[in-house]
């Protein structure tokens, strides 16, 4: 939520700032700015809207600094429009600073600061964090470095804030250098040759090097021309550890396709081989799985598993209950982590916390892990983005390894959390009760997934037609029973996020407590009715839909004449083993979702309202 690049280096910041910005728009798109030290003053440009209209601005400004900070915006406190875009400016015009994150405590501080004679322009938190800054600065009349006072303001004003932060600061008087900090927000410093780019995301810093540090909670870096340094906001230096960034500038391009969501969902055959590769291995019939084999005493013992994450990652923990009851005969409660950590959860000896995230840096799924080990959890992280918050708290855990999801709406990060999911519950059930014979059919069936995804996707054109029959309708029902249940609500949420459609996703037996009153025949019903043991009930379900006129739309298994004969429209996918079905039954959802929007003139990537990492509560 929010992006952030800073630049410090031997070329124009500015082209590097915008080309940062595009990269990030992702996090945040409505609106966006520059801020440059120049001639002991700041320049400042910023404007309301997509990072093309902050490009159309710059155009005929001569802004040749090689030293600037940049941001794009998801708004949190005002609205967005320029007054309240990133950066800010503090009232005596020497600090500018963009931030990601909230000022719990800004309305105190903002009275506070007034009192003390500080003015405001915009109605954000941030700019109360600028004021503060400066504040500070102002105050050490004594000090003559000004590099030190600069410093020393940006620690004191962080000690000051409650709340989150990934912040970068700019001082006129100190033109050379840029001070970040985080807490709760991401930041990464790219160090590269005679150069230095900061970002919350390793997108925005790809391009320019590969060496990073990845900076923790309450720890700050200091940027000059000269080097940097590292330390916290309470002035304790310490060495940071520089990590190589695990992908490829390829990987973040649009690769001809005409969105970053067709790119993800087209590519799910390879990142799902990408996920499973190495770990299923066919031969010797086993699944090895580095980032858990130091605990798999503790996961053999474990008497429960609680899950939490948020939004997509959430549908997926729900698959994950039923693998891990059916495989490994665990306990096992899923919640959502904004509600898990406001409850009095109950972690009892023997409970494995696992925390599913594609950023791996939601701010709620960070606090719900926080809480579980507090309480004596072992935690598992289930992340994607390699090096991120989740993926360094959490005590242990297997990346997914697809690749950076870039699309807002979470595609080949959810067969990827599915298929991280099957192997983790098969690894337990192997080492507690499984039989070889068993175990090594879903082995074989899990490895031929990726293919049969390929089989899907080949029926996208087939997809659009429905879309372009049904697009125009604005409420839609998903329903599945069993492992479909979860990619019923997934579905629903794919067609609510991007072509901002009403639907609801359903046990579809549930479907006659009340959402069945909906149905009349302007309403598409789609069925995810794959063969299995619920099938003939699902089947039984869509004659009752059918008989109240509604449009039925059928995710059925290849050859299943019988669904032919009650639905609308089926969509037929390969048969496999009822627990890896969601790999396969959600793909066609993904695509109805994609050309539905696509169909309704939408900005697919970056969807009205919605940002893609959410680092607020
Ligand atoms: C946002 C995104 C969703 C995502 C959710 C959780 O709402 O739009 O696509 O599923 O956050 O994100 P995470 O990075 O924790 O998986």
């Amino acid at each position: 939520m929010c992006g952030i690049v800073a630049y410090l280096g031997n070329k124009e910041a500015c082209p590097i700032l915008v080309e940062g910005l595009k990269r990030l728009e992702y996090r945040g798109y409505d609106s966006s700015g520059v801020a440059f030290v120049n001639d002991a003053a700041v320049d400042v440009v910023k404007t309301k809207g997509r990072i093309s209209v902050l490009e159309e601005k710059l155009k005929d400004k001569s802004l040749t600094s090689s030293l600037g900070i940049a941001h794009t915006r998801w708004a949190t406190h005002g609205v967005p429009n320029t007054t309240n875009a990133h950066p800010h400016v503090d009232h005596t015009g020497k600090i500018a600073i963009v931030h990601n994150g909230i000022i719990e405590n800004f309305s105190t501080l903002k009275k506070w600061l007034t009192k003390k004679g500080c003015t405001f322009t915009s109605d954000t938190d941030s700019e109360v964090a600028a004021n503060l800054i400066s504040l500070f600065y102002n105050e050490q009349t004594e000090e003559k470095d000004n590099a030190l006072r600069f410093e020393k303001a940006m620690r004191l004003a962080l000690n000051k804030v409650v709340g989150t932060y990934g912040i970068v600061a700019i001082c006129t008087d100190v033109p050379d250098t840029l001070i970040a900090a985080r807490k709760g927000s991401p930041m990464v410093l790219g160090v590269g040759d005679g150069e230095y780019v900061l970002a919350s995301d390793a997108a925005a810093i790809v391009q320019h090097t590969t060496q990073a540090v990845y900076l923790g909670d309450n720890e700050m870096v200091i940027i000059t021309p000269g080097g940097y340094k590292t330390l916290t906001i309470d002035n304790v230096p310490f060495e940071a550890k520089i990590e190589q960034i695990e992908y490829s500038l390829d990987e973040i391009e649009l690769a001809g396709h005409e969105h970053y969501m067709s790119k993800e969902i087209f590519e799910q055959p390879e990142t799902l081989k990408a996920a499973l590769s190495g770990r299923l291995n066919i031969t010797d019939g086993q699944i090895h799985l580095g980032g858990i084999k130091d605990l798999s005493r503790e996961l053999v013992r474990a008497r429960r598993v609680n899950i939490t994450a948020c939004g997509t990652a959430w549908h997926a923990g729900l698959v994950a209950e039923y693998l891990f009851e059916e495989f490994a005969q665990l306990p096992t409660e899923v919640d959502y982590a904004s509600e898990f950590r406001y409850r009095n959860p109950i972690i009892e000896e023997g409970t494995i916390q696992i925390v599913i995230s594609q950023s791996g840096e939601t701010i709620d799924t960070l606090a719900a892990l926080r809480e579980a080990k507090d309480r004596g959890a072992l935690s598992l992280g289930i992340v994607n983005s390699v090096g991120s918050t989740i993926a360094r708290e959490t005590d242990a855990g297997v990346y997914l390894h697809v690749g950076p999801e870039i699309g807002v709406a979470s595609t080949k990060a959810f067969t990827g959390q599915l298929a991280v999911l099957s192997m983790i519950a098969l690894y337990i059930a192997r080492r507690r009760h499984m039989s070889q014979q068993r175990f090594s059919q879903y082995v074989e069936a899990l490895n031929e997934i990726p293919d049969k995804i390929g089989e899907i996707l080949k029926q996208s054109e087939a997809i659009k037609e429905i879309a372009k029959k049904y697009c125009d309708r604005e409420n839609w029902l998903f329903l599945g029973r069993g492992y479909q249940f979860p990619v019923a609500l997934e579905g629903a949420l794919k067609l609510k996020e991007i072509s901002y459609i009403h639907a609801e996703g359903l046990p579809a037996a549930e479907m006659k407590h009340g959402p069945i009153a909906l149905i009349t025949e302007e309403m598409p019903v789609v069925f995810l009715a794959p063969k299995g043991t619920q099938y003939d009930k699902a089947l039984g379900n869509a004659e009752e839909v059918k008989a109240r006129g509604g449009i039925i739309l059928a995710v059925a298994t290849e050859g299943d004449d019988r669904m032919k004969e009650i639905a609308d429209h089926v969509i037929s996918i390969p048969d496999t083993l009822e627990e890896l079905q969601p790999l396969l039954t959600v793909i066609p959802l993904q695509l109805l979702a994609y050309h539905a929007a696509v169909l309704r003139g939408h900005d697919v990537d970056k969807p009205r309202n919605l940002a893609k990492s959410v680092t607020v509560e």
